[in-house]
């Protein structure tokens, strides 16, 4: 089966990290987001992938030369401004000249999500459209879909309240479609999918839906990407990458001084983490340095980072690319280091 995958948009929740990297080229556990969502498909018999490609797209084109990604061939469609995403699953359906039943990924979704009875129920159902559903605990930063008992879509809200919410079943960024969906994307300009299309072909009866409850997470948010990461790790969605018995993963290349404390740390290639340094929940990307005595939990380090000697990192520090924290510097919140 022939799939769009959606990966042209700005991130820009994961600033300052996409100033640089798109964010589905940003590694999980050492391999991009991009080649892990994609061997999922491929999993699932997904062969060929359109990627929908805007922001920063040379980055995909150079890091793939053999245009295969996780074993889907891949080509590429570069909207010339952001169509946002039904104007991209458009463009690049028209670029690929798709005209069969197909699949749209969210290229930030990492999930187990059953693709093959996703496209079995649509087919039962004769729907024009179908999306997976994920059930959530909190539905209210989501959107949230009620449906029949035949999964026939009766509304879509966006953000509900927890308790207005009708379910708790959010979109899962999943969705087989027809060619004949393109018929309901304006030709120009840019036209959201859960905002304008979904809502017109539930008003027309013709979208269904199947929740899955299978592991789900969109990893487009610094929390989300952690998480996300810890959870390959320790096995929560596949095989554990965990290679030392503190849940943690090494790049080879990377040098980790005696002395330091690691769990679920991630630690890609080309990274120095120096005596006595203790790192919880952390993702350090290519070239970061963490420096002797630091204490860096829940963060993530950006390209060449570094966290200078004795520092104390706490809940949700983003360092950028390059950035510096002075040594026995002391950061926590919502700390963003970095910037254009
Ligand atoms: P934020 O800015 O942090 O919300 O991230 P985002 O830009 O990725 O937006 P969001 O997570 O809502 O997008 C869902 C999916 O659609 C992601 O995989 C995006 O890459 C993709 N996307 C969003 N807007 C566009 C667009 O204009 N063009 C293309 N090709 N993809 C888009």
């Amino acid at each position: 089966m022939r799939s769009v995958i959606l990966v042209g948009g700005l991130g820009t929740r994961m600033r300052p990290l996409t100033y640089e990297t798109p964010k589905q080229m940003l590694p999980l556990v050492g391999v991009a987001m991009i080649e892990r969502v994609l061997t999922r498909l491929h999993d699932y018999g997904v062969t060929d992938a359109v990627l929908a490609l805007g922001y920063l797209p040379d980055q995909f084109i150079r890091a793939y030369p053999d245009d295969v990604i996780g074993g889907v061939r891949v080509t590429y469609a570069v909207e010339p401004s952001p169509l946002d995403t039904a104007g991209a699953i458009r463009f690049a359906a028209c670029t690929a000249s798709i005209d069969e039943t197909f699949l749209v990924v969210n290229g930030d979704v990492v999930s187990n999500l059953d693709v093959s009875r996703l496209v079995a129920f649509h087919r039962e159902r004769g729907a024009l459209a179908t999306l997976a559903l994920h059930p959530v605990d909190d539905p209210s930063r989501y959107g949230v879909v009620p449906t029949d008992v035949d999964g026939r879509v009766l509304a879509f809200v966006e953000k509900p309240s927890r308790s207005d919410a009708p379910t708790n079943l959010i979109n899962a960024g999943t969705y087989v479609m027809e060619p004949a969906v393109l018929d309901y994307i304006a030709p120009h300009g840019r036209v959201s999918v859960e905002r304008t299309v979904f809502p017109a072909l539930a008003e027309a009866g013709r979208l269904f839906a199947l929740a899955d409850v299978a592991y789900w997470i969109d990893a487009g948010t610094p929390r989300s990407y952690l998480r996300v990461n810890s959870d390959l790790l320790v096995g929560r969605v596949g095989e554990p990458l965990a290679t030392r018995r503190t849940d943690s993963w090494v790049h080879p290349q990377s040098t980790v001084e005696a002395g330091v404390a690691l769990e679920r740390a991630v630690i890609d290639r080309d990274c120095y983490v120096g005596a006595g340094a203790i790192l919880i929940d952390v993702v350090l990307l290519p070239g970061a340095v963490v420096e002797q005595g630091a204490v860096v939990r829940s963060s993530i380090l950006g390209p060449g980072a570094v966290v200078g000697s004795y520092s104390t990192l706490g809940e949700l520090c983003v360092v950028g690319a390059n950035q510096h924290v002075a040594p026995g510097s002391v950061l926590a919140g919502d700390v963003r280091l970095g910037g254009v």
